[in-house]
């Protein structure tokens, strides 16, 4: 992530003078940290313009708290998809959602004689997140880029996607909120932020805290512990006599533990888990 305070207004600054030639917005969010990986000034910095909230990494969130999500968002007027965009699943809503969301600009254009203009599409997010990764899917391998035309930021690029959609290439970096430690460490947890800043053995502790809260029984299962009326500590000790993570004079090798704990969580092999619910 870059963090310089001069490269994130320039990232504003750019993403501000592409917004007029936009139509619809896509913000995009991880599924199992909504709130997390969401830029509390892209509400002010996009206005009323049009928007669909994607929440991506989908595989690796919970299902039931998908639909809270889902009801949450709609509740504020915003629609949402939950998507994979490694495998592309969920996205083949996108063409539908976005043309419910823009029919009525695109009526006023049609009464102007204006017909079959593409929709252009932006997609804004927070590091991370998946954004390229996202543009990727949409684009195919042989995403035909459609040149610069009159009026686009020099440099920028637009991807024609399926129906009569328009994506532009680069994506908009929004910077999360930091100064709240819940929030900044469900980013850590989920590899928002760069490990080499952070202690990894304090991560997982608190990671582990956490997962005891929300789902003991999946924790129980993954690494065949009882959790109950146990320490977080004698937990990850237990966890780590489980995995053999021991080292020579008997002690438990925390670092060993903690990135496999980390890891297991990040890869979805503890279960499909949504860390903060609406
Ligand atoms: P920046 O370039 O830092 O702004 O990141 P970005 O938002 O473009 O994210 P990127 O596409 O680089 O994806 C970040 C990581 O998440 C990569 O390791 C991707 O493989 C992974 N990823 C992206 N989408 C998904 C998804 O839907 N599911 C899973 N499991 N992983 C995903």
């Amino acid at each position: 992530i870059n963090w310089y305070p001069g490269h994130m207004k320039k990232t504003k600054e750019s993403m501000k003078r592409s917004l007029p030639l936009i139509d619809i917005i896509y913000e995009v969010l991880d599924a199992r940290v909504p709130i997390s990986s969401k830029n509390p000034d892209v509400d002010n910095i996009i206005g009323n313009k049009p928007r669909l909230i994607i929440l991506n990494k989908a595989d690796l969130s919970n299902e039931i708290a998908n639909k809270e999500w889902e009801r949450f968002f709609l509740n504020k007027g915003i629609p949402t998809i939950f998507v994979n965009s490694l495998t592309g699943s969920g996205l083949n809503q996108i063409v539908n959602k976005s043309n419910t969301l823009i029919k009525d600009k695109m009526n006023k254009l049609k009464d102007k004689g204006i017909k079959n203009r593409p929709i252009r599409a932006m997609i804004l997010g927070v590091p991370n997140v998946g954004k390229s990764t996202l543009i990727n899917n949409l684009s195919g391998r042989k995403g035909a880029k459609t040149g610069n035309k009159p009026g686009v930021t020099k440099g920028n690029q637009w991807i024609k996607i399926k129906g009569n959609l328009e994506l532009l290439d680069t994506p908009g970096i929004l910077w999360p909120k930091l100064d709240n430690e819940e929030l900044a460490l469900n980013l850590a947890f989920t590899g928002a932020i760069k490990d080499e800043l952070l202690d990894i053995e304090d991560l997982a502790f608190k990671l582990l805290e956490k997962l005891i809260k929300l789902c003991p029984v999946l924790i129980e299962k993954r690494y065949n512990i009882i959790v109950r009326n146990h320490s977080t500590y004698e937990i990850m000790e237990s966890i780590a006599m489980n995995r053999g993570c021991i080292l020579k004079g008997g002690e438990i090798d925390y670092t060993r533990i903690s990135n496999t704990i980390i890891d297991d969580f990040r890869k979805g092999r503890i279960g499909k888990i949504t860390l903060e619910l609406p």
